[in-house]
């Protein structure tokens, strides 16, 4: 047990030596320390809105979601393009991840489909791991500035997740990302709701109401910061307005916020998110603070209701996650 718990220090060590060295050659990001809102977390000041920290514990998070929502999806793609890509383990295939974050879908995809021939991430910030697979490209890039002439046309594959507090128009974002896709290539969207939902039955506000008014609290917060919440929901339609686009679907999967449920495989899910479910308020405090809907002492109260209800599966409550798909013409 000593053993273990001392790996497991001198890893939380390694990774913020690591953590440290990042941010020195990350030249786009300089890291704040805002003690204004009583915390120590580091932000991306490259994109004046982009509201989420970029810290190890951010990068924590991120990987516990990716996990998650792999395995409420069970795997790594929707199922009528994960057929393809079994076929032939991704034979001569060109993908791109925009907002790639830790870059671990791409490192679990490389692993599952060995025989992709390029994979790209981009990011404005750079929180992907010391080592990864040496077929994938990290590059630091604004999905809104232009994209390299050579990469017009040339993916198979686009993946955009989880990018909807960084992103105000995703109208644009869709138009930009058909560009970059060969004819039969696939676009896939990957949103969350910003509100968790109960399943049993009746209204969340019901049944989990700390969990129901951070909710609206955060819905509120991001709406004031221009955040399009209701973009998951309207991906769809954008596709099709786009007029780039054919053969456009969508699937819900809900993630249970912890690990209330009988079922063990959703058990199991709820358990990997719930040190998710119960980081939220920490990773969006900032945005709801200075959004000037409720002071520090109030936000404190209101996480920790939120964390108790959580902890307790109140009211069963699942986050409703949407991957949306589309062939380009
Ligand atoms: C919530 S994280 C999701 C990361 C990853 N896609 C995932 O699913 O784990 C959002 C990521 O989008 C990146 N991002 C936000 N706006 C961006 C932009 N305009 N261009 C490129 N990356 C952006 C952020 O730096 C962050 O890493």
């Amino acid at each position: 047990m000593i053993l273990i718990d001392k790996i497991l220090c001198l890893r939380s060590e390694l990774m913020d030596f690591w953590f440290m060295s990042l941010t020195t050659i990350s030249r786009n990001e300089i890291p704040i320390n805002s003690e204004k809102y009583g915390e120590k977390r580091r932000y991306n000041t490259t994109q004046e809105h982009y509201v989420l920290p970029v810290d190890q514990q951010e990068i924590n998070r991120l990987n516990t979601q990716h996990r998650a929502v792999t395995s409420i999806f069970e795997g790594l793609l929707p199922n009528a393009i994960r057929s393809i890509y079994r076929a032939d383990q991704g034979k001569g295939k060109r993908v791109l991840d925009v907002g790639c974050g830790t870059g671990q879908w791409l490192i679990d995809l490389v692993e599952g489909y060995p025989d992709v021939e390029e994979v790209i991430g981009i990011d404005i910030t750079l929180l992907y791991p010391p080592s990864f697979p040496n077929k994938i490209q990290f590059i630091s890039h604004n999905v809104l500035e232009p994209f390299p002439e050579e990469w017009i046309g040339r993916f198979d594959l686009v993946q955009s997740r989880f990018l909807i507090t960084g992103i105000k128009d995703f109208p644009l974002l869709l138009e930009r990302l058909s560009t970059l896709l060969r004819p039969g290539g696939h676009l896939v969207v990957v949103e969350p709701e910003i509100k968790c939902r109960s399943t049993i039955g009746r209204e969340l506000k019901e049944v989990a109401p700390a969990m129901a008014s951070f909710g609206e609290l955060s819905y509120e917060a991001m709406q004031i910061f221009g955040i399009e919440v209701d973009a998951t929901q309207n991906i769809p339609n954008y596709l099709e307005n786009c007029g780039n686009f054919e053969d456009i679907q969508k699937e819900m999967r809900e993630i249970p916020m912890s690990d209330w449920s009988d079922d063990p495989k959703l058990k199991e899910i709820g358990f990997i998110q719930s040190s998710n479910s119960l980081a939220l308020p920490d990773t969006i405090k900032r945005l709801i603070i200075s959004s000037g809907l409720i002071d520090e002492t109030d936000f404190e109260i209101a996480k920790k209701e939120y964390q108790d209800e959580v902890r307790i599966g109140k009211g069963k409550a699942v986050l409703p996650i949407w991957s949306t798909w589309a062939r380009k013409k």
